[in-house]
């Protein structure tokens, strides 16, 4: 199978590793890619949002499978244009993206499969905004209503804080996929969050096992926002059952409501769950792979991967076996640039590389987030505000967790950081 990846995080290296791994795979391509995907795949200088190049590309290279990693490419309809010049794409269409690029979207959505999430409000103006804050109280959640990078969620204890946020929400330029100016407030989630994933095919979803994401920049949840900073899977103290009771009460009826309104999803589901003492509620759907969690969910798959994404977008996942699962546990820890998550410093060396790949950490892996190699130089340089995610696996979480950490020791990027506590309650550590 020659399969293009689309996309250039260390998700698409994580999609990129296994696939190159797969007797399955006998050709394999990415764009843009970065440093390190460039060691697996074959890199192409193609724009990921511009639909009609990529379909060029699919075609050109007479790809088999094309899979898009990021949200920005599937809401601006990259995979309904490889779609419909008759390439098998793993990834939603344009429409049934909204389901990540829009939260109020989403809510209807939830509203109408009867899939338990947060109660909301989606608020217009000022009155609106002030009436639902009053009405949930601290801590408060305001959530801006289009695709913000995990940027537009603020949770706080300040009431200020939270109705600036809003108006900031209301009153920006609206995005093409977002109603006029709308925020959702709502209740706050109390509980650990786990991020569950799901390939479908429009109509049968097959959960992946589910991983632990840190959202905050620093070490015991504090500071802003992130994208991510580490992850890890299994999750010792979930329930044995979280994985069914999901299926059946949020992500097939999702897949079910979404097929009924004539938008069928098809590719990744992503549930990020928040397991309350009322139960599992969702706290956001997004429509593609998680980054930092493919990095260890994918090092614990073992059946193929092009065969599960192959079977996706073609809509014959029903006939495909059980998957198989490796019993290791596997973590990643991100390493970002200087001032990440603000704006963050690029065009730093980063040193030990080499090193980490031949072996000098077993186990361990550097997956490339924002890197590139330096033209004059040769030299790999950081190019983004994450820049790598180094995972490993073990037999438990604890040797996961040290073995990455290991590897870690050997990388240097001048004014990086990483957490420190990825995976550490987990392993019983701390
Ligand atoms: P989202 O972009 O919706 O995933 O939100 C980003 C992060 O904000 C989540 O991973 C949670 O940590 C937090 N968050 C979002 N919604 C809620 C909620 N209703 N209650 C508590 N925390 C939330
Ligand atoms: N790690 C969170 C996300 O991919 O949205």
């Amino acid at each position: 199978m020659k399969v293009l990846v689309i996309g250039g995080g260390a998700r698409e290296h994580a999609l990129c590793r296994s696939l190159s791994l797969d007797p399955d795979v006998t050709a394999l391509h990415c764009a843009p890619g970065n440093a390190g995907i460039a060691e697996v795949a074959e890199l192409h200088p193609v724009d990921a949002l511009d639909g009609a190049a990529v379909a060029d590309l699919a075609q050109r290279l007479e790809a088999d499978l094309v899979v898009v990693g990021p949200e920005a490419p599937l809401v601006a309809g990259v995979a309904d244009a490889v779609r419909e010049r008759g390439v098998p794409v793993f990834g939603p269409s344009a429409q049934a993206a909204v389901l990540e690029g829009s939260k109020a979207f989403a809510k209807d959505v939830m509203a109408a499969a009867g899939v338990p999430t947060a109660r909301s409000y989606l608020c217009t103006t000022p009155a609106e905004i002030d009436a639902a804050l009053d009405a949930f109280g601290a801590p408060y959640v305001v959530k801006d209503d289009g695709l913000a990078a995990g940027k537009g969620v603020v949770v706080t204890e300040d009431v200020e804080t939270a109705r600036a946020h809003a108006l900031a929400c209301v009153g920006a330029p609206p995005a093409p996929s977002r109603q006029r100016g709308s925020v959702v407030i709502e209740e706050f989630l109390d509980g650990p969050e786990v991020s569950l994933f799901a390939v479908t095919d429009g109509e049968t979803v097959v959960p992946l096992q589910p991983a632990q994401d840190f959202k905050r920049a620093h070490d015991a949840d504090e500071g802003p926002n992130t994208g991510g900073m580490g992850a890890y899977s299994p999750l010792p103290w979930a329930d044995p059952k979280l994985v069914d009771e999901v299926l059946q009460s949020v992500l097939q009826p999702t897949v079910d409501e979404l097929r009924r309104r004539g938008t069928p999803f098809s590719g990744l589901l992503y549930a990020g769950l928040a397991i309350t003492s009322r139960g599992v509620r969702v706290i956001e759907f997004n429509a593609r792979f998680g980054d930092p969690e493919t990095q260890v969910v994918l090092a614990r798959l073992r059946t193929p991967l092009s065969g599960l994404l192959h079977a996706a977008a073609t809509g014959t996942l029903a006939a495909l076996p059980p998957l198989r699962w490796s019993d290791d546990a596997a973590v990643t820890v991100v390493v970002a640039s200087h001032n990440y998550p603000g704006t963050p410093r690029t065009g730093d060396p980063i040193g030990g590389l080499t090193e980490v790949a031949e072996q000098d950490a077993p186990g361990a892996y550097v997956l490339h987030a924002g890197t590139k190699k330096d033209a004059a130089t040769g030299e790999v340089v950081s190019a983004g505000g994450r820049v790598l995610s180094v995972t490993a696996t073990g037999t438990d979480l604890a040797a996961a967790r040290e073995r990455a950490y290991r590897a870690l020791g050997r990388l240097t990027l001048d004014g990086s950081h990483h957490r420190t506590d990825i995976a550490a309650r987990a392993a019983g550590e701390s």
